[in-house]
């Protein structure tokens, strides 16, 4: 059994409209399905606004869907009993894109990454310290870092204690939600091997959303491309995805810049397709 199943999902938003008490409908996902296996990642693509971001709080649990089923290691996600929905909630875990907003300033490093742990697991203050210490080295910063408050660490350092949060409760799913498209070249590229190497060691699997189908492609076993609230192509082997004809899979590619000035206008696939 894959470790999350997505079936059939659908849903609409309501549009206010101040002159009409109703406002319409605006279907944003339509018939959505898919699989995850345990430790993979499926990069899902698409343009601003095909519904990504809809669908991964529809998988969180965050926005109950009008139709369809999310199953998550074998149960319902939207209809679980609450023990079984706390331990589904542990399993399954985000981070975001704006890795500030991500986090309350007013908190210490150590406070951030020791919160879900004081949610789900009765440590001892020496404990909880070490095990946020362990965290950090986990995703390249210093276990002194843990008295440092969000003002005092870069973007990039700031999303690997995003990171670290997020596999503080050794989950199964992390829902990755642009969680590298604020970050410059540099850091992008350190933080998706950083990605990778946690994926590895923990046997952790991934969605990750994202515009960016060079990002995608470093970090993903299988890729999906979404338009318009559907899939458009999902690649289980994610070289395939070159060969798509689709025009939002075209569109994807052609975003692409490729690596020298010289090339640019030229051959852009080349960049990806390696
Ligand atoms: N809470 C909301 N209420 C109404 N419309 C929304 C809401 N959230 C998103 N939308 C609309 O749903 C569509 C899909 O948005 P989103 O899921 O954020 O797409 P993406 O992440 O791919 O950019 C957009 O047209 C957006 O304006
Ligand atoms: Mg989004």
């Amino acid at each position: 059994m894959s470790l999350l199943q997505v079936e059939n999902i659908s849903h609409t938003y309501r549009s206010s409209n101040r002159l009409w008490r109703s406002g319409s409908l605006t279907t944003v996902l339509s018939h959505v399905s898919f699989e995850i296996e345990r430790g993979q990642c499926l990069g899902l693509l698409g343009s601003s606004g095909a519904g990504k971001s809809t669908l991964g709080k529809v998988i969180l649990g965050l926005e109950q869907p009008r139709q369809g089923r999310i199953i998550f290691q074998g149960h319902d996600l939207y209809y679980a009993d609450t023990r079984a929905a706390r331990q589904l909630r542990r399993d399954l875990q985000v981070v975001f894109q704006d890795c500030y907003s991500s986090v309350n300033p007013r908190m210490s490093a150590e406070q951030i990454i020791a919160e879900p742990l004081n949610n789900y697991e009765k440590l001892t203050r020496d404990e909880g310290k070490r095990r946020v210490g362990e965290l950090l080295e986990a995703v390249g910063l210093k276990a002194d870092d843990m008295r440092k408050y969000p003002h005092a660490f870069s973007g990039g350092q700031l999303q690997r204690i995003n990171i670290a949060r997020a596999i503080a409760l050794k989950p199964k799913l992390i829902v990755l939600d642009e969680a590298v498209s604020s970050l410059d070249m540099v850091n992008q590229t350190r933080i998706l091997s950083l990605l990778s190497e946690l994926k590895a060691t923990f046997g952790l699997s991934y969605l990750f959303i994202t515009h960016d189908i060079k990002a995608a492609h470093v970090i993903s076993d299988s890729l999906a491309v979404m338009d318009k609230g559907q899939i458009v192509e999902h690649c289980r082997d994610k070289s395939g995805l070159a060969d798509s004809a689709h025009p939002a899979v075209r569109e994807l590619f052609a975003s692409v810049l490729p690596e020298h000035p010289r090339d640019r206008g030229l051959g852009r696939e080349s960049a990806i397709k390696q």
